[in-house]
């Protein structure tokens, strides 16, 4: 703030006054938005979270916890949006999750972070974008081991480093833990950011061969969890927490992932996930 105060009277003595103008105007404003802000965290924390004193004193043991951010953190009174998280974190409290969270955010694996080919099927012969990051990973089935080259969809580094400081991130695919496993661990290779994994025998298999994704065995409370999957047969059963995204093969310009962020980074505010994915029903 000190800077700030300075330029501006350093400003006002060299320029003209006309040109000051606008920009003290704009500078007001935004201490008022950010006034405004601090009175409605104020609000927020003394008669919403004050009364759930049993839950705030759990937080701060949390709280001490550092957290790594080049993305600015959530407000430490947001992230302790009441919840019935008491039983969840039970259920997950063995994993690596480093903080409390409010939502639960589940990703599909295959078409929606990578894609996989399977080495020697005819599909393994497109060339693929260079500047596309790949493994090989090998998957033991039955008898035999089967090669995969798994190709990351554009940006998934940055969008599962982000959605981790704002969600509890959970990947439910329909693949079968002998190669998801290995994939996951790819993407996750410090095993901080995903905390909890279901595969294919989690999934509710249809009669038309499709599977379906119970997304309340992440978290039972469906005020606060979305699913993100290229299929959106995946949340046939839960329509209203969907989040859809087109299918990713190898397109090195795609940018679907970024494009989520900021409905994901205001979702995460919101005390029912479904009052606004509904809206997508009709197109908004
Ligand atoms: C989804 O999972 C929950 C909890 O595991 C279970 O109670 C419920 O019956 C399941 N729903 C379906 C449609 O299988």
């Amino acid at each position: 703030m000190p800077t700030l105060t300075a330029t501006l009277t350093s400003n006002t003595t060299n320029t003209t006054i006309p040109s000051i103008k606008p920009r003290k105007r704009k500078l007001v404003t935004s201490y008022v938005c950010h006034y405004l802000s601090l009175v409605y965290e104020f609000v927020y924390t003394f008669f919403i979270i004050k009364p759930k004193q049993h839950l705030l004193s759990r937080r701060r043991m949390h709280a001490l916890t550092p957290t790594h951010s080049s993305i600015p953190a959530l407000p430490a009174t947001q992230s302790t949006t009441p919840s019935t998280q008491s039983s969840t974190r039970q259920r997950h409290s063995k994993g690596t999750l480093q903080y409390y969270k409010g939502k639960t955010l589940v990703l599909d694996l295959d078409e929606t972070l990578v894609h996989s080919v399977r080495l020697g099927s005819q599909e393994a012969n497109y060339p693929v974008n260079p500047c596309i990051k790949r493994k090989q990973i090998e998957v033991q089935s039955e008898k035999q081991s089967l090669l995969y080259q798994v190709y990351k969809r554009p940006h998934v580094d940055f969008f599962l480093k982000t959605i981790s400081q704002w969600y509890k991130v959970v990947i439910f695919t329909a693949s079968m833990s002998e190669y998801a496993d290995p994939v996951i661990d790819w993407l996750d290779e410090d095993q901080t950011m995903v905390s909890h994994r279901y595969f294919r025998q989690s999934c509710i298999s249809r009669e038309d061969g499709n599977y379906l994704k119970n997304i309340t065995m992440a978290e039972p409370d469906l005020a606060k969890v979305c699913l993100i999957d290229n299929s959106p047969v995946a949340y046939d059963l839960f329509k209203d927490n969907g989040i859809p995204i087109s299918s990713w093969i190898e397109s090195p310009n795609d940018e679907s992932l970024l494009d989520l962020l900021p409905l994901l980074d205001a979702l995460r505010f919101t005390s029912d996930v479904r009052s606004i994915l509904r809206l997508q029903q009709f197109g908004l």
